[in-house]
């Protein structure tokens, strides 16, 4: 069998186009949404998350405010800037982009953002919401697998899911969703015993783990749909090249449907975010005329 490709950019510009139809409306209506991004150090990885983030902001009729700022930003200084965007009415989301330098307290700086404006939807509240089931903002990148996976199955009552890793951005948030998608979920993690068994079970694999094509294709069922969340960087004949935590090659001979790297969930997370952005701008604006967009079509 050969996979089919989940082509994670035409999804992410479609959903780019909603949001950005129901921003132009927004707009028009005297709210335009505004997106603060946080960025602390010059890791280039995540200089160049932040940019894309702008941009596609942008693009989308969304307004950002950008603060880059020193290495050596203590907690302190961080949680004065959150706070005074928290008081700002042109602010409607939130962003610090995560990794922050070891001598920052994220889980303080995370808890000073605004529930209202968390849009990765990493604060306690809105993570405590999603476990309970109840409405909230849901992390981006999670929430882009799951519109792929939707998009796939539809509906994905009763499969097995392996969710790849346990941290709070990506894999507890992930087995929530499946949960809430009424999947049979198991979470697998460094000291799980017998990976490849669990992947020979699972119907969907969701690999967020960071370690480049740690996955092989021969661990995994015949048919199964694949979403690959990695994005490792490693030296290819002394060039700078892109993989997933999925052995991609030897998977798309076996699984039914592979997301790519690049391509696949990487876009998804920033249009995901845009519209996290647009919906807590609908909100703060409480127009009553103009609905919060759905994720799925
Ligand atoms: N670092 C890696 N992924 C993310 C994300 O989705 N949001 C933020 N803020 N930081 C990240």
């Amino acid at each position: 069998m050969t996979a089919t490709i989940i082509d994670g950019r035409a999804a992410a510009e479609r959903l780019r186009n909603r949001v950005a139809a129901r921003a132009a409306e927004l707009a028009r209506m005297g709210t335009v949404p505004g997106l603060a991004v946080i960025l602390v150090g010059d890791d280039p990885a995540s200089q160049v998350y932040v940019s894309n983030k702008t941009k596609q902001a942008a693009a989308a009729g969304i307004r950002h405010f950008d603060y880059r700022l020193a290495g050596d930003t203590t907690t302190e200084t961080l949680v004065s800037l959150i706070r005074a965007l928290n008081a700002r009415p042109d602010v409607h989301g939130i962003l610090v982009q995560l990794p922050l330098p070891p001598h920052v307290d994220t889980n303080e700086v995370l808890a000073t953002i605004d529930p209202a404006k968390d849009v990765d939807g990493f604060h306690a509240l809105n993570a405590g919401r999603l476990a309970l089931g109840l409405e909230t903002t849901v992390p981006c990148t999670p929430l882009g697998c799951l519109i792929l996976l939707r998009q796939v199955h539809g509906n994905l009552a009763g499969m097995r899911a392996l969710v790849i890793g346990r941290s709070n951005i990506v894999g507890k948030p992930m087995a929530q969703l499946l949960l809430q998608n009424d999947c049979t979920v198991t979470i697998a993690h460094s000291r799980t015993r017998d990976l490849p068994a669990l992947c020979r079970e699972a119907e969907i694999v969701v690999a967020a783990i960071g370690r480049p094509r740690a996955i092989s294709g021969a661990w995994l069922r015949d048919g199964a749909t694949v979403i690959d969340v990695g994005i490792n960087r490693i030296e290819v004949d002394g060039k700078t090249k892109l993989v997933g935590d999925v052995d991609f090659d030897s998977a798309k001979e076996r699984v039914g449907a592979i997301t790519p790297v690049p391509g696949g969930v990487g876009p998804m997370t920033i249009a995901c975010l845009l519209l996290n952005t647009l919906n807590a701008a609908i909100r703060a604006a409480n127009t009553r005329v103009i609905e919060p967009l759905e994720a799925s079509e």
